[in-house]
């Protein structure tokens, strides 16, 4: 099946099983926001106690806060987003459809690497076991022809982003003959900047009113409390600062569902260094988070970094982690070396002192930030795109399941009796009496027991439990395994420890130590 194909399911997926619904649906909805249903919210909530737990729990010098979205406007103007968190836009005059001038040169660079890799595709299919990928890559006429237009096209692009010229890269649009998708024609207006920040008033009267943003991005709550978490919690260099919370963006062209949407959340930890050790915190922090997503199991090659061109104005360095969606590898997490440019703002526009003290170098200075950025919605999309598989079974049925991790799961357990008399609702419940305080489940009795498999693999339950008619003798139950199907028989005393042991985000913790 088509990857294209894939996601629409995936997509409708998610709102029949109630993962994520379009927000204002009823009103025809409202573009690019999206609401979390009853198994959205659980999925999310897991993933946020995986990151946050990751961060303040297995790291003792990292504490957790919670800033307000509003704060005060000038914060904006300090961290350069006022002025510099813009997005390069251009119209088509023929289908009066605007895009991000950047994102349409990408989508023509991952045009090159497309054709190179089809190229070695049919090649590897032509030549089976004698074929020598890296030879064919260095000599093949056409991969080396296309690779050097991808490498010409690649630092052109760079440059242009480097230098901000506008006009450039839209000089790169029309040599590189990209079309509008919907006119199909090069009808391009010019290219300019737009910011990316919601703004509102606060205050009561229109005169008295004051223009606040939405924040874009948690990170300046922290910068603005890091010395006050730094006093109270006595905390010494290095140390970090983990924050969860909503950020929004007026995204020009929102697409792929909850890839970029306009309100989001985010998981950021800002770790506080001693200037000149930024880069080898940076190295550390990029391996750590890596180490993070790939504990989930989805395999390695799913993964991989990818070096900005183009340095955010308070970068030195940064790197995104890219995940394999259905529609290519796209960034889920950024990591940035975020020098002292946020803090030396903050203090030269407050006129506040907010340097740090080192007690062991007996001196001040301001530090440095690693960041670690992570969309929760991105991170979502990425779980939900690689646990989504539709499996034929021997009957000749298919069956959807959603290979979720255990410990990411909405629901942990479903509890079924095979028939609904006999006592068999009754031992159920019992079981349920004593499992309802360690785990999600769901309690399902209608149905023939295929019907209720099929439902708890669609939500991506990794356990269901069946009562019987022997249960009431021996007090044993069937567990059957969502992945693999298989059964076995098991002590109800038992079931807590078996299930325990797999679901628990602990598990997954002990995997990066
Ligand atoms: N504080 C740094 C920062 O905000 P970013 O690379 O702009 O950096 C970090 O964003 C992460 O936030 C991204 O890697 C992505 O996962 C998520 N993100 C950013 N914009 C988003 C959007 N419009 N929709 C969903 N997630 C978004």
């Amino acid at each position: 099946m088509a990857q294209e194909d894939v996601f629409k399911k995936l997509v409708s997926h998610c709102k029949e099983y109630g993962f994520i619904f379009p927000s204002s649906e009823i009103y025809d909805g409202l573009g690019a926001v999206y609401d979390y249903g009853q198994m959205g919210v659980e999925l999310k909530n897991n993933i946020k106690k995986y990151w946050w737990d990751s961060m303040v729990l297995l790291n003792e010098n990292i504490v957790g806060i919670d800033s307000a979205i509003f704060m005060h406007p000038t914060i904006w103007k300090a961290s350069g987003h006022v002025d510099a968190f813009n997005d390069p836009l251009i119209d088509n005059r023929d289908s009066k459809k605007r895009y991000r001038a950047d994102v349409l040169i990408e989508d023509q660079l991952a045009k090159y690497d497309e054709k190179i890799n089809k190229e070695v595709a049919k090649a590897a299919k032509r030549f089976k076991e004698a074929f020598d990928e890296e030879q064919f890559r260095a000599t093949n006429p056409r991969i080396l022809e296309n690779q050097a237009k991808r490498e010409a096209l690649h630092a052109r692009f760079a440059k242009a982003l480097n230098d901000n010229n506008l006009e450039e890269l839209r000089q790169i649009i029309l040599d590189e003959e990209i079309v509008c998708p919907i006119s199909g024609t090069r009808n391009w207006t010019d290219v300019r900047q737009f910011n990316l920040m919601f703004s509102t008033e606060m205050g009561s009267t229109s005169d008295g009113a004051m223009k606040v943003y939405l924040r874009p991005e948690t990170a300046q709550g922290i910068f603005v409390n890091y010395l006050n978490v730094q006093k109270t919690g006595r905390m010494k260099i290095p140390f970090g600062i983990a924050q969860i919370g909503k950020a929004f963006r007026n995204e020009i062209v929102a697409r792929q569902f909850i890839f970029r949407v306009r309100e989001f959340e985010q998981m950021e930890m800002q770790f506080f260094v001693r200037p000149g050790s930024e880069l080898e915190w940076f190295a550390k922090w990029k391996e750590t988070r890596l180490k993070w997503h790939k504990a989930l199991g989805f395999g390695d090659a799913n993964y991989r970094y990818h070096d900005h061109d183009k340095l955010a104005h308070y970068a030195n360095a940064a790197t995104d982690i890219e995940f394999q969606m259905p529609f290519g590898f796209k960034e889920v997490e950024g990591i940035h070396s975020r020098t002292n440019f946020d803090l030396s703002q903050h203090e030269s526009y407050s006129g506040k002192n907010i340097k740090y003290f080192d007690p062991e170098l007996n001196e001040s200075y301001t530090p440095y930030i690693i960041e670690t950025s992570i969309g929760v919605d991105r991170m979502f999309l990425s779980i939900i795109s690689a646990s989504y598989c539709e499996e034929k079974l021997e009957n000749g049925e298919t069956r959807v399941v959603l290979k979720l991790p255990a410990a990411l799961a909405p629901v942990k357990l479903a509890v079924m009796p095979l028939v609904k008399k006999d006592g068999l609702p009754e031992k159920a419940r019992q079981i349920i009496d004593d499992l309802k305080f360690h785990f999600h489940y769901q309690y399902d009795e209608k149905d023939s027991i295929g019907k209720r498999y099929r439902r708890q693999d669609a939500i991506g339950t990794p356990y269901c439990i069946t009562i019987d008619h022997q249960t009431l003798e021996d007090n044993c139950v069937t567990i059957r395994h969502r992945d693999t199907m298989e059964q076995e028989r098991v002590a109800i005393t038992d079931l807590k420890n078996i299930i325990a042991d797999k679901v628990s985000i602990t598990s997954l913790l002990k995997k990066l130590l």
